[in-house]
């Protein structure tokens, strides 16, 4: 059996099921926006270390696609908290400001790590998929950044959509390189 025939499914899947697990009514003890921020850059962070660790092998994929899977449904999740989140103060917005240079940071790390594991997905014949989940991942991403800035406080939305701006570009990087 093809590997990418195994695959496409759950990479098709991953958006179907990651929206309904989700219950974010706001109250007082819901995660924030910063938490939500910070799942995602924990999330991000550990999907590009199991790249840093794949061997290129067959089975190591299985925690590759996993944890791909796991960064798409953090990132769902955290769209579906701003959404619900209370608009953010002027303080709120620069704690969100800060988490998400983090994060720009992270994504920047951990898509430099997944260009520079692509020899090992052409060996699988796994790229196409990558490029699927690169698309699908910068589209939930770009759900999110638009949630969060409909959150910050109407003077400071412009900053914060050239804070976010950095993001998009690291995908766009990233499937540029693996269309290449
Ligand atoms: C969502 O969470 C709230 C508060 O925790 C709860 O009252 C509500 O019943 C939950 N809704 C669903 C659909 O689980
Ligand atoms: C994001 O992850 C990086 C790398 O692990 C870490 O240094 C940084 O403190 C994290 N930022 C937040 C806000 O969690
Ligand atoms: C990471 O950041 C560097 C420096 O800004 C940039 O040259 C590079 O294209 C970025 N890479 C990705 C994948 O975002």
């Amino acid at each position: 059996m093809k590997f990418t025939t195994l695959f496409a499914p759950l990479a098709l899947l991953a958006p179907t099921f990651a929206s309904p697990i989700i219950n974010a009514s706001a109250s007082a003890d819901s995660p924030t926006i910063v938490d939500a921020l910070t799942s995602v850059n924990q999330t991000t962070v550990k999907f590009g270390n199991v790249i840093v660790n794949w061997n290129g092998g067959l089975l190591g994929t299985v925690p590759v696609l996993a944890e791909s899977t796991a960064l798409l449904v953090t990132v769902k999740k955290g769209t579906s908290i701003a959404e619900h989140s209370e608009p953010l103060d002027n303080d709120g917005a620069l704690a969100v400001a800060g988490t998400t240079q983090s994060l720009v940071a992270s994504v920047n790390t951990t898509l430099t790590t997944l260009i520079e594991a692509r020899p090992k997905f052409d060996k699988l014949l796994l790229t196409p998929i990558i490029v699927l989940n690169l698309k699908i991942q910068r589209d939930a991403t770009a759900d999110l950044s638009e949630a969060i800035i409909a959150k910050v406080p109407e003077a400071l939305q412009a900053i914060a959509k050239n804070l976010v701006a950095p993001i998009d570009q690291s995908f766009a990087t990233a499937i540029d390189a693996y269309e290449a």
